[in-house]
């Protein structure tokens, strides 16, 4: 087990997560996939709390997939009543910790409820400057690349922009995250190994880490253990290791 005094000062500036795995939590235990989805979002708090902690400044959380619509309308509804509470019951955490909320994604998609909190909490964190946290809710990379492109057109028919000056910065901009910065690291968990139409564009060059740990699971030492193993890789963005050093 690793303990964070192991960690080095090199922590990743952008840790993004692909909660996965509460269904078969649920499963293993005898127990319908609501309680999974109880006990997942349970599991956020410790990590957000120890991210903020060891001084990971952008946190980006795989919530809701654009895909997760096609789920069965009583685990979809589930899934945004569990927002809606955690919302209401996690602000404390997040004034606590001087953590700024943030979200990404499709949110005129969400029930009107879960928007007007998730609208309230980020108004009232606003100003919340330790950490940053994304929510990624009715988010799916592909969708956000078309509304790029779809935006971006629009300039160019209105010359606003000329086609041979659309660079890396001009789609940053244009994307959900033009806040953040690129992901250094990405979490799975639930051993599958697949981005699942996550942040296409933005871990160009993260670093993957893959854990069987079930999401409902994945305690404060899981956390630690990945980024003490991201600190033992080499970031070589296309260079020589020589270079490097
Ligand atoms: C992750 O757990 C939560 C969401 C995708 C909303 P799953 O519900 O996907 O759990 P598994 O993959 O079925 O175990
Ligand atoms: C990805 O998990 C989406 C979230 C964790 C929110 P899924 O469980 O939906 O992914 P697939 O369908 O197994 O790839
Ligand atoms: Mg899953």
């Amino acid at each position: 087990m690793i303990d964070k005094k192991q960690l080095n000062s090199n922590i990743p500036k952008h840790v993004a997560i692909i909660m996965d795995g509460n269904g078969r939590w649920a499963k293993k235990k005898g127990l319908f996939r609501a309680v999974g989805h109880e006990n997942g979002s349970k599991a956020v708090r410790e990590v957000v709390e120890n991210c903020a902690e060891i001084g990971v400044k952008y946190l980006t959380l795989y919530a809701f997939s654009t895909e997760n619509w096609n789920r069965p309308k009583l685990e979809v509804d589930t899934l945004m009543k569990l927002l809606v509470n955690a919302l209401k019951k996690e602000i404390k955490t997040l004034q606590n910790n001087n953590i700024k909320l943030n979200a990404i994604g499709n949110l005129q998609s969400l029930p009107k409820k879960a928007r007007t909190e998730l609208l309230q909490v980020i108004e009232k964190t606003k100003t919340n400057s330790h950490m940053t946290l994304t929510l990624a809710l009715s988010y799916g990379s592909r969708e956000e690349l078309i509304k790029t492109i779809q935006e971006i057109s629009i300039k160019v028919k209105n010359d606003v922009i000329s086609p041979h000056l659309i660079n890396e910065s001009v789609i940053n901009e244009h994307l959900y995250t033009k806040n953040l910065p690129d992901v250094d690291l990405l979490i799975r968990t639930s051993g599958e190994q697949r981005i699942s139409n996550f942040l296409l564009w933005q871990i160009a060059y993260a670093e993957l880490y893959f854990t069987e740990i079930l999401w409902p699971d994945f305690k404060k030492e899981d956390l630690f253990e990945a980024i003490f193993n991201y600190q033992k890789r080499e970031r070589r963005f296309g260079k020589t290791s020589e270079q490097l050093s």
